[in-house]
């Protein structure tokens, strides 16, 4: 039997309507709208879609938001000077800086220099480090967007061996701790997987929920999963495709066609967890906002 489509889309929406009553909320107590600003080093395309639609995510819950964007020549100093004067601007709630970032920049030295108290994105040390604790603030987005898929399609993760494929800092390990927390919603024996895992497709094929988040189309074939199993597909791969404007798609890191003949639930690519981490971006800005007002 085909396994049932996890729709992000719907679930994301979900969020963002909940996250819309929060502003209504702090504006009838008299707060401004949460404000988030991205920062947007240099012209890559799709860095720019991204914070393009953040922004518009932003006014359809009711926030305000701008993009500060910097020329690729932009040097370190030159971007901590901006995200320290985003620190010190009370008008400013939550701040993403945009990655990749081009040039010489040491991304975790700019996650560092950001205020923990603005940390939209969660990638900083302070909200990784309470995340480790047991205690989070800020959950990077796409993880808590995972959870969120999870919990609002019925799945509870607890007891359950979840294996993830992927150990960067941006999901895979910070999804890992997210999960195998004490905690509602999480409690599950986690397995991070990665290049070093000498069989991949053994250690795949003994989870009941398998997150892939390595960044390989097609790395994850029906054979590499249990019956039953709930496949979250985090890739996000560009495909050529002429017929496309854009010339081309985007996938998945799941072989989708073979594996929604062996998986109990699966999310697509597009419209699954992308939408969601969007929506959990939002989730942290009002949270932001909210502490500060
Ligand atoms: N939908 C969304 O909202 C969203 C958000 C973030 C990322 N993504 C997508 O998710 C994917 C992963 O992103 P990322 O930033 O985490 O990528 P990343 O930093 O490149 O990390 C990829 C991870 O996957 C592991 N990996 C790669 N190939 C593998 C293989 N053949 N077998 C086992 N493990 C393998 C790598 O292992 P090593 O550590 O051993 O190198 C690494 O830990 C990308 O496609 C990205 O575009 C989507």
């Amino acid at each position: 039997m085909a396994a049932r489509i996890i729709d992000g889309k719907a679930i994301a929406a979900e969020v963002r309507a909940e996250v819309a009553a929060g502003v209504e909320a702090m504006a009838a107590a008299g707060a401004r709208p949460p404000h988030l600003t991205a920062v947007l080093v240099g012209d890559d395309a799709a860095s720019a879609t991204y914070v393009r639609l953040k922004g518009r995510d932003c006014a359809e819950v009711g926030m305000t938001s701008e993009a500060l964007a910097l020329p690729a020549s932009t040097t370190q100093d030159e971007l901590l000077e901006v995200v320290r004067g985003l620190n010190a601007n009370e008008a400013v709630d939550g701040v993403i800086v945009q990655k990749p970032i081009p040039g010489d920049v040491d991304d975790a030295l700019v996650d560092a220099t950001l205020d923990a108290s603005k940390d939209a994105d969660g990638l900083g040390p302070t909200s990784l480090g309470r995340l480790v604790q047991g205690a989070p603030v800020f959950v990077p987005a796409t993880p808590a967007g995972v959870q969120q898929l999870l919990l609002r399609s019925g799945i509870d993760p607890s007891g359950q061996h979840v294996v993830i494929v992927g150990r960067s800092i941006l999901v895979g390990r910070p999804l890992a701790m997210l999960l195998s927390m004490k905690a509602e919603g999480a409690n599950a024996t986690v397995t991070i997987a990665h290049t070093g895992t000498g069989d991949l497709g053994g250690v795949t094929r003994e989870a009941d929920i398998l997150v892939a988040a390595a960044g390989r189309r097609n790395l994850i074939t029906g054979e590499m999963v249990k019956p039953g199993a709930v496949v979250i597909d985090v890739g996000t791969n560009r495909v050529d495709d002429p017929s496309k404007k854009a010339g081309f798609r985007l996938a998945g890191d799941v072989d989708y066609e073979a594996v929604r003949e062996v998986a109990s639930a699966i999310t697509p690519v597009p419209g699954g967890v992308g939408p969601m981490t969007r929506a959990m971006l939002l989730v942290n800005t009002l949270r932001a906002a909210q502490a500060r007002q």
